[in-house]
């Protein structure tokens, strides 16, 4: 049985300050959780928030990782400074990254490698647009994301993966996949794993849905046998949402 992982995807939300406070009220609502917590707030609100986190049951992520360990990249963030910073999990090819800061398929693989070079987990994202899933090419695209997002990484590697199904069109839009088209292409995706790597990797790897998972609807797209969590973008944002789709899982 796999066990389930809600992450809260916070995007360029919150100061510093706004950061610790609500993860303070986080902590507090989640602490008996039975599946695995992680909050990934920017950069800037790590330090504090790793602070605050110190002791409790959830975990801390980034939103994006380089590929190079250091050099001239300005404005990039390495994985072995994420790592001394204590960060865990990091979440790798969002679709926003995609559509506004020139992410490819090719530049997610090598992330997800340097990322777990550093020892961090990464939250690889795959998803369709609404035009690829009105050409009817809805699974044609999630599993060329994935597979190219795990060219040259080990099975055993490939196991420390969560892949993030997340359809452009329900991001942020309040539209929601229903629960069985989410669980469908979940299933298509582990499928394809199942394929590079054989059915153990497969049944063992954790697939969440994200895109308008909110408290109303999270148990029922949780209880799908492919779905293992959530990447959670607006309802992260309030302690109260996240606590009640943490205690749907
Ligand atoms: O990474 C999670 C995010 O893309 C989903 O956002 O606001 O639709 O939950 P939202």
């Amino acid at each position: 049985m796999r066990k389930k992982i809600i992450a809260g995807n916070w995007k360029m939300n919150k100061t510093p300050s706004e950061a610790k406070a609500l993860v303070a009220e986080i902590k507090e609502k989640v602490a008996g959780a039975t599946c695995d917590v992680v909050v990934c707030p920017t950069a800037i609100c790590i330090p504090g928030v790793v602070e605050e986190l110190k002791g409790s049951n959830v975990a801390v992520g980034a939103q994006n990782v380089h590929f190079k360990e250091s050099g001239a990249y300005t404005g990039e963030l390495a994985g072995n400074m994420l790592k001394e910073a204590g960060v865990t999990y990091v979440i790798i090819g969002h679709s926003e990254r995609r559509q506004y800061f020139g992410e490819t398929d090719e530049t997610v693989n090598l992330r997800t490698k340097a990322a777990l070079e550093a020892g961090l987990l990464p939250i690889v994202c795959v998803g369709e647009s609404l035009t690829e899933r009105e050409q009817g090419i809805t699974d044609d695209t999630v599993r060329r994301q994935t597979k190219i997002a795990f060219l040259g990484i080990s099975a055993e590697d490939a196991k420390k993966i969560v892949i993030a199904y997340e359809p452009v069109w329900a991001i942020g839009t309040g539209k929601t996949a229903t629960a069985e088209q989410a669980d469908e292409v979940c299933g298509i995706i582990r499928e394809t794993i199942a394929g590079l790597y054989g059915k153990e990797t497969a049944e063992a790897i954790r697939i969440q849905y994200g895109g308008s998972m909110n408290a109303k609807n999270a148990a029922e797209l949780l209880a799908k046998p492919n779905i293992d969590g959530g990447l959670i973008g607006g309802a992260s944002l309030k302690a109260e949402d996240f606590s009640v789709i943490v205690e749907a899982a």
